[in-house]
């Protein structure tokens, strides 16, 4: 299956740390595969509403919500690119994600079959020069992959406050010339003993 990257940027300014650190990554992905790009910020999607338990979620249509639903289920690695912010990720990202669990109850979709299996990566910029900072972040996301049956890369961690910062940071922008050709395992929970004695 060809490999398609969807990037979803997550930071609330364009051409901040976070997406030049996800592109200095994506920069090394082969030429055969797709990458697909989309800014939050600039296709906002709508609060979520939790409907789990009166009635079903209906695919949406000819909108932000659709331009990211259709966009997810094409991909075989979705990359979130959330800047730091309260040491989680930021809130045009948590809202992204909220939505899944509308598609994982959206009749027709099978959310959860089709992503399982593929990949979750993480870029983040922080300003702590401390990665310790980013692991809420991290957790998040691994926690969410192992919810989805996904595989988790890990996170590409990048220092810097005001947008450019993050070129200086010489031992990120190392780490991402190899960042996406990482093995990706599949993401466990820690709880999740299966398999512990094998
Ligand atoms: C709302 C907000 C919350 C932030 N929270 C944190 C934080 O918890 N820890 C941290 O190290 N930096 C924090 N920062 C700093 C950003 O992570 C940092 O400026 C980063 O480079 C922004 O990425 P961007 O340029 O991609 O937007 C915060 C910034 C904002 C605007």
């Amino acid at each position: 299956m060809t490999r398609r990257f969807l990037f979803v940027l997550g930071s609330s300014r364009s051409d901040g740390n976070t997406e030049l650190l996800a592109r200095a990554a994506a920069e090394q992905l082969p030429d055969h595969v797709e990458q697909v790009w989309i800014d939050l910020a600039r296709h906002p999607l709508p609060d979520f509403e939790d409907l789990r338990h009166d009635s079903d979620h209906v695919r949406p249509k000819g909108d932000n919500t659709a331009l990211l639903l259709d966009a997810t289920l094409a991909a075989t690695d979705i990359v979130i690119a959330s800047p730091l912010y309260w040491y989680s990720v930021s809130a045009h990202t948590k809202r992204y994600l909220d939505h899944w669990s509308g598609w994982l109850r959206t009749p027709g979709l099978d959310f959860k079959q089709t992503l399982a299996g593929r990949t979750l990566w993480g870029v983040t910029a922080l300003a702590h020069p401390e990665e310790e900072a980013a692991e809420p972040l991290t957790g998040t996301l691994n926690l969410s992959a192992a919810y989805m049956g996904m595989r988790f890369g890990g996170v590409l961690l990048g220092n810097g406050s005001k947008p450019g910062d993050v070129l200086h940071d010489s031992a990120a922008l190392a780490r991402a010339k190899t960042f996406f050709a990482r093995k990706a395992p599949f993401a466990r929970f820690p709880f999740d003993t299966q398999d512990a004695a094998a």
